[in-house]
């Protein structure tokens, strides 16, 4: 069944463009929020969204108003109790989402899905925290949210069949790419983005090169569209902080976040959102560094980040391996997916890259048994078209 009537938790940066992704696809959707203040920023940056897609010929007026009047502010939790599709997008505390969860599982009906854009908390105890988690599944947009193709859609173990089927039509009704995600720390695409994003801000704390000349390092020769600081600035240094923080934990040294992004978050400097993170509000980068980037290195030590951690995943049963390339392609905007990426090197030589990064760089790069052996004995890193038995065969 359709979705007819959905509700995002807490109008911040993602709940706010959450909310108008899904009303822009003729679906109503509750925009909930604990204060007015917090309700009237959110639907500044819904009106600003909008006005922008009306000026750059994106949207007519007549649809920007329709969009924007599906959308029904409240502070009311009343407002929850007839919905179909809940999203929750509060601030990343587990006691305050588990507290939603209670109130969700309390409030909704009994079909509703509850869904949560967690980026990196346990979906499973939020899931418990609802008293129904067969309805519970992260339900994780990209920033930004309006742009970014890609819906990870985190089952739980106890997440019910029927909730997967709603979460992916749901998430297609609403013009977005559903990959399904088998519930660990971080997910399918943070573990790869970030694997990346650290391995070039350590590059560029041991070279001491300048941050731009790192970011277009990575954009012109690596093709993907942002380098590490220019990320890390849209997303948010306190979300890559505490999503590194999440990710060390769970994985080990490979996830460390160099000190200068809890630093900088130490100062006020959070990115985008605080007017300022590496980069000032003019573009200019913060001088951290001034030496040039060998840019040959540097791309082949993010990328065969991403790549190991890709293959992590794929052994882990994360998710299939054209998900995994389809993910880091609609989530994050690469060229080419990371396993589609070591294919079109030869695993041979991905191999022979990851044990000479392992010599000179660190052991973090140590390519796994089960990969050295997949790379010996020539087998490919997915399944392949079974041949065609031949005519007359048994
Ligand atoms: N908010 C909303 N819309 C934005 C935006 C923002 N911050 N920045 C750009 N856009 C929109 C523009 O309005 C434009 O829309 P139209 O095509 O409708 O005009 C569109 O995006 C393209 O923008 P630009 O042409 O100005 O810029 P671009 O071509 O450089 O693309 C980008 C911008 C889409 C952000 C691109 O740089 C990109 O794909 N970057 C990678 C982003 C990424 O990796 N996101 C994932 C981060 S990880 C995450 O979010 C998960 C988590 O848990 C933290």
């Amino acid at each position: 069944m359709a979705v007819q009537q959905a509700a995002v938790i807490g109008a911040g940066t993602m709940g706010a463009e959450i909310a108008l992704v899904i009303a822009e696809h003729g679906v109503p959707v509750v925009l909930k929020e604990i204060a007015p203040q917090y309700l009237e920023r959110g639907l500044r940056q819904i009106d600003a969204l909008l006005q922008r897609r009306v000026e750059r010929g994106r949207l007519r007026t007549e649809e920007a108003q329709a969009a924007r009047a599906r959308i029904h502010p409240t502070l009311e939790e009343q407002a929850l109790t007839t919905v179909d599709f809940v999203i929750e997008a509060v601030p990343e505390q587990l006691a305050l989402k588990q507290a939603v969860f209670r109130d969700l599982g309390r409030l909704t009906p009994p079909h509703a899905v509850l869904a949560t854009n967690t980026s990196s908390l346990p979906v499973h105890e939020l899931a418990q925290a609802s008293g129904r988690p067969a309805n519970v599944i992260g339900f994780h947009f990209f920033n930004p949210a309006s742009v970014m193709r890609l819906v990870e859609v985190v089952v739980t173990a106890e997440t019910a069949e029927a909730t997967v089927a709603t979460a992916l039509a749901f998430a297609r009704q609403i013009g977005k790419l559903p990959v399904r995600v088998r519930e660990c720390p971080g997910f399918l695409v943070n573990r790869i983005l970030v694997a990346g994003m650290v391995e070039g801000m350590r590059y560029q704390q041991e070279q001491r090169a300048a941050l731009d000349a790192v970011d277009r390092a990575l954009r012109e020769q690596a093709r993907v569209p942002m380098g590490p600081f220019q990320l890390a600035d849209l997303v948010g240094l306190d979300i890559v902080a505490e999503i590194g923080g999440i990710l060390e934990a769970a994985y080990g040294e490979r996830f460390q976040v160099p000190p200068i992004v809890r630093e900088l978050v130490a100062q006020g400097r959070l990115g985008q959102k605080s007017g300022g993170g590496f980069y000032q509000p003019d573009g200019t980068p913060l001088p951290l560094g001034d030496q040039p980037v060998e840019g040959e290195q540097l791309v082949q030590r993010v990328l065969a980040a991403g790549f190991l951690e890709a293959y992590r995943c794929l052994e882990e049963g994360i998710a299939s391996p054209d998900e995994i390339d389809l993910a880091m392609q609609a989530g994050a905007g690469w060229p080419l997916g990371p396993l589609t990426w070591a294919e079109q090197q030869g695993l041979p030589r991905v191999v022979a890259l990851l044990q000479r990064l392992a010599a000179t760089v660190g052991p973090r790069f140590t390519p796994p048994a089960s990969l050295v052996e997949r790379a010996a004995r020539g087998e490919p890193l997915r399944p392949q078209p079974t041949d065609t038995p031949r005519s007359g065969g048994a």
